[in-house]
């Protein structure tokens, strides 16, 4: 009965779709982005990832029936099957898959199918190595593991588009199907592609961009070193490897762009494919991994979203206290929602830790309820599904000890699959009180914060740090942070977006601008937005050359100073700045600045030989204020208190959480988690109807609450 009904349901969804995507074009990712492919009542479907090639055949009816009776919505097939799909050249095999389709659909479930281009089969690399990337070492990558390819390569992307084209005509118009995901994690594991059709490629890409060959050198200051250059098929995609000092900086940060906008490339040369074949209401989307750099999400424009994968307990993230490497760090989830939820409106988790790996630096067992507070904080920071990676834990090949739903013994939930299991219940309990008019409470809509992200800014300062200490992604998590301990919902924006709905913005150490952006920072304060910038902010242009001007010049007149110079200590030396009556200790970085009149000075230096020179500058402009952070602390402390005095001196009201504890509101719902080693007390109002938990917010413990 339930499965006609949403079958019924979803016929007409599609029909509404297929409209909508008639009016607006099928092409344009524009178009794309007004289609709500989930509707809000579903609140987050969550699924499981499972490989009916792995398994005997016999097990699959059991595995999927048991996947429904848990009470998963979706299963996720395919991202590694290519050599099963096409196991001799041109033979296409769909008959094993649509019998697991078939099971799905059978059991009430629905399907993400992939394309399988991370895993080519062998046949095709041995037939063609030139499709092999190279690293920087000049190691050819090879069969047996994944990502092994170039997405530059013409013949790999010609591979690509055949057995794209093939698997998009075998489920065109199938309904069974939910949504799509192209390759997976698209990336190279924090490795670069050196192959000669990288090369190419980068050449044609610079070409693109700078036109003549002198534009290029002039650019890239070329005659240093006498690297300059008379034709675009001259350059060699720079890697420090194989030369003797640092890389040209310009051509580095020219680099990290095409190898990004590559992989944007080659993912929408898929969703090409695939949009002539497949229904209109079926989405495409790949999974991203949040912390790597070389895939930028914020450049994958041509498809309908992006997702995120995330394992947070694998030895690298030590989270807080003494138990914290068995959670994870609160602004991991946090800030994947933010920067991948805005991006165009949607976004879903598609892959989610499930307990204990095998890949980390060392694999810790996840503390007991961390996986379902990450499930629901998945949800609090508003994806659209989270589907958990994987249903059953392998017995044989490369991810051995890794968990599943389900244990060894191929029937057994594990104890972070009977989370899941609670989290599905949970989810299904609280879908009763959903209220489609809900809207955001006043307050915290008031406190609304766009964190301006370009990673051009990430790349080049990474690339050119001045100092050992000195960490982009730190840097921006310290704001981040601070922004969520004063319980701000923040948005995680590009350029491309409008300021104005923001009542405040942070744009963390934003070295590259124009006189553009500038103008657009002075207006949003001049209409009342309150902005506030970090140290490197506007040293040089977008192609990264410093401005033939005073240093940093361009800000000046907006934050209303001068900045002076930047300094930074030995890792061993701290240095003191004092605001109001307290002192802060900082070591990273500092910008001396010198204000001009009518700025006010929050925070100057304590020590140095620029002892008692300005530290925090702030100015009001037209309605708004303009706030300079200029040093980078360890503890972020100094951050977090000017940040506080922002929205104080704003009238914006905050509230002060310890760090650790979470409380986001998404569609009615108030969702409380903690990730500190500390009992919190949250203060729900007397109106409040607590659903799930308790007020006494454990560690690792989530609290729901509607008012
Ligand atoms: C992810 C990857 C999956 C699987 C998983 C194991 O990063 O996308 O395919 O390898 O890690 O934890």
């Amino acid at each position: 009965m339930s499965l006609l009904r949403s079958k019924t349901s979803n016929i007409f969804r599609g029909l509404c779709l297929g409209l909508l995507l008639i009016f607006f074009g099928f092409n344009k990712i524009s178009a794309q982005k007004h289609v709500e492919f989930f509707p809000k009542e579903d609140l987050m479907p969550i699924g499981s990832y499972y490989y009916p090639e792995q398994w005997p055949h016999q097990y699959w009816a059991r595995d999927i029936k048991k996947m429904a009776e848990v009470g998963f919505d979706f299963t996720h097939f395919g991202e590694f099957a290519w050599a099963f799909i096409e196991p001799e050249e041109g033979k296409f095999d769909f008959k094993w898959l649509d019998e697991a389709v078939e099971l799905a659909h059978q059991n009430g479930i629905k399907v993400i199918m992939c394309t399988s281009s991370p895993t080519p089969p062998i046949w095709l690399e041995q037939k063609h190595p030139e499709i092999l990337m190279i690293n920087e070492y000049g190691v050819t990558m090879q069969h047996g593991s994944r990502q092994q390819c170039s997405w530059s390569s013409p013949v790999y992307r010609e591979y690509v588009s055949k057995m794209v084209e093939a698997i998009a005509k075998h489920y065109a118009n199938d309904k069974r199907i939910w949504g799509w995901q192209l390759d997976n994690e698209p990336s190279h594991y924090g490795q670069y592609d050196y192959s000669p059709a990288a090369q190419t490629r980068y050449q044609q890409w610079l070409k693109n961009k700078y036109q003549s060959i002198d534009t290029l050198n002039k650019t890239w200051g070329t005659t240093f070193w006498s690297i300059r250059y008379s034709d675009f098929n001259q350059i060699r995609c720079p890697n420090s490897k194989e030369l003797i000092a640092q890389p040209n900086p310009h051509a580095v940060l020219d680099f990290k762009r095409f190898s990004a906008d590559e992989a944007n490339d080659f993912l929408g040369m898929q969703y090409k494919i695939l949009r002539k074949f497949i229904l209109p209401e079926q989405w495409i989307t790949t999974n991203l991994m949040p912390e790597h750099v070389d895939v930028d999400p914020t450049r994958i424009t041509s498809l309908d979203f992006v997702t995120y994968t995330k394992y947070l307990v694998a030895g690298y993230d030590k989270g807080l206290g003494v138990q914290g490497f068995r959670m994870g760090s609160p602004t991991s989830i946090a800030f994947a929602n933010d920067l991948f939820r805005p991006l165009n409106g949607t976004t879903g988790v598609m892959e989610l830790q499930p307990g204990q790996v095998n890949w980390g630096k060392f694999n810790s067992q996840t503390m007991p309820g961390v996986v379902r507070m990450w499930i629901w904080h998945a949800f609090a920071g508003g994806n659209k599904f989270v589907c958990n990676y994987r249903f059953e834990q392998p017995l044989t090949g490369g991810e051995q000890y890794h968990y599943g739903i389900i244990s060894t013994d191929g029937v057994t939930p594990s104890r972070s699959g009977l989370e899941y299991i609670k989290v599905i219940n949970e989810l299904k309990s609280i879908k009763k009180e959903y209220n489609p008019n809900a809207v955001m409470p006043k307050d915290y809509k008031s406190r609304l914060t766009a964190v301006l992200y370009n990673p051009d800014n990430r790349w080049e300062e990474d690339n050119q740090p001045q100092s050992n200490q000195w960490n982009f992604m730190q840097h921006l998590i310290r704001y981040y942070g601070a922004l969520k301990e004063l319980n701000a919902p923040v948005d995680v924006i590009t350029e491309d977006k409008d300021f104005s709905k923001y009542p405040v913005m942070v744009a963390p150490a934003y070295e590259l601008l124009d006189a553009k952006l500038v103008e657009r920072w002075k207006q949003y304060a001049e209409n009342g937005g309150h902005l506030v910038l970090t140290c490197r902010t506007g040293q040089k242009d977008r192609n990264a050359k410093l401005w033939e001007m005073k240093f940093a010049e361009p800000i000046y007149q907006l934050i209303g100073a001068k900045v002076s110079f930047f300094d930074m200590l030995p890792d061993s030396t701290q240095g003191t700045i004092k605001m109001g009556l307290k002192s802060y200790k900082w070591n990273n970085w500092a910008d001396v600045v010198e204000p001009m009149p009518g700025t006010q000075v929050w925070a100057t230096y304590g020590d140095q030989y620029y002892a008692g020179s300005a530290a925090v500058i702030h100015r009001k402009l037209g309605k708004g204020t303009i706030t300079y952070i200029g040093p980078d602390t360890d503890d972020g402390a100094l951050e977090k208190a000017a940040l506080q005095r922002v929205y104080h001196e704003a009238g914006i009201p905050t509230v002060s959480l310890p760090k650790g504890v979470i409380l986001e509101w998404r569609d009615g719902f108030w969702v409380g988690v903690n990730y500190s080693d500390k009992v919190y007390n949250v203060s729900t109002p007397p109106n409040a109807k607590i659903l799930i938990g308790g007020k006494l917010l454990a560690p690792a413990g989530v609290i729901v609450w509607k008012e």
